[in-house]
């Protein structure tokens, strides 16, 4: 396999992948398993894809530690379906949802949310542009909220939860998109976790969904069946022709996350890498970050140059030295630096060293 040298990558979806697993990719593109053909041309009833789903499944049971009582499950739309998904599998019709608001991603989910059931913002940082994420102890919450729907990493806006929420007896769900297998997870926190794969474990349309056994079986009927979460789990996954080459990449990114040590291994790095990038922004006024210190993402580091001019200038050198895509979401404007667990730290390095130039010359 052969690309151009000397580009880092920094998109915030899809993203950097470990050049060794898409090698490893690319060989199931000529024979998987010894078929004598490739995995794209296997039928999904097949022994051997049967074979892959169960230990992609016990993959991220180990790489989360998940209890017996939840599920996985891999599911088709990316995440954005989740958001009609989940009120339609989780939320009886009358029934009341609650969302915390914390940035682009979040509010997609309460829109969407908005069309299925009653929704009720139980707390929103939008007052303040979105610079923080509101301490659990502001959240309003009541008994007659069903569920609480949270975004702990909002890729756009570079927010990120300090730590899983404590919210009792009220099921937690998480869009962990932007930071699944990032970090160790305190999964009994959640009712449910899913998360598209396009940001830590490669490819898009995929999503892997965490479901607590109790809170299954509800779905209205009006629920598509390939989107129904208790017949998928019901029928190991396979109603319908299951995304196979993407479960494959799955499998190959969770044996890579093995190989590196593991969640908290990757957590670790993942906290060093984003610091070497913070303290530049910190070290004085040419760049800010609009997120508070204690909130600020590992995942998305989120900045600008205050002199706004300088933006495009900074765009444009960064991509002529082969810093790639390093603009902010649409939505949120400014600078973004991605750093998903397969960023290696070369490419932080010439981040850094890049910005510490162009700040020397610009400034
Ligand atoms: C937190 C979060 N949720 C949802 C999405 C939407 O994902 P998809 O394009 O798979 O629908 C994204 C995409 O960037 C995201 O970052």
């Amino acid at each position: 396999m052969s690309r151009k040298e000397g580009v880092y990558n920094f998109a915030a979806g899809p993203a950097a992948l470990p050049p060794e697993v898409l090698a490893r990719a690319q060989a199931s593109l000529a024979d998987w398993q010894g078929l004598g053909y490739s995995l794209l041309e296997a039928p999904f009833t097949s022994d051997e894809f049967k074979a892959l789903l169960d230990t992609t499944r016990l993959q991220v049971r180990a790489a989360l530690a998940v209890p017996d009582r939840y599920q996985v499950v891999f599911l088709q739309g990316g995440a954005s379906a989740q958001f009609s998904l989940v009120p339609l599998n989780l939320l009886p019709p009358t029934a009341m949802a609650g969302y915390v608001e914390t940035g682009h991603w979040s509010a997609r989910a309460l829109e969407e949310g908005r069309r299925y059931g009653r929704s009720h913002v139980v707390a929103s940082t939008r007052g303040s542009g979105f610079d923080r994420v509101p301490a659990v102890s502001e959240w309003a919450l009541n008994e007659s909220i069903h569920y609480c729907h949270i975004t702990p990493n909002e890729t756009a806006n570079g927010v990120q939860f300090p730590g899983d929420p404590d919210c009792g007896d009220i099921p937690l769900i998480a869009d962990m998109t932007s930071e699944f297998l990032s970090r160790p997870v305190d999964i009994e926190r959640y009712g449910m976790i899913y998360a598209g794969t396009q940001k830590n474990l490669g490819p898009t349309g995929l999503v892997i969904a965490i479901i607590r056994e109790d809170l299954l079986g509800q779905a209205r009927p009006e629920t598509p069946t390939v989107f129904n979460y208790q017949l998928l789990i019901d029928r190991q996954n396979r109603i319908n022709t299951p995304l196979m080459f993407a479960i494959y990449l799955v499998h190959l990114m969770l044996d890579w996350i093995e190989e590196q040590g593991g969640v908290e291994t990757l957590h670790s790095h993942n906290i060093a890498q984003s610091q070497t990038i913070y303290r530049i922004i910190d070290e004085d006024d040419f760049f800010y970050c609009p997120v508070i210190p204690e909130h600020r993402s590992i995942m998305n580091v989120c900045f600008g140059t205050r002199d706004e001019n300088q933006q495009q200038r900074f765009l444009g050198e960064a991509d002529a030295m082969g810093l790639a895509n390093l603009a902010g979401h649409s939505h949120a404007g400014g600078l973004r630096a991605s750093l998903y667990n397969a960023q290696p730290d070369a490419a932080v390095a010439a981040l850094a060293s890049f910005m510490t130039h162009f700040r020397q010359r610009h400034g």
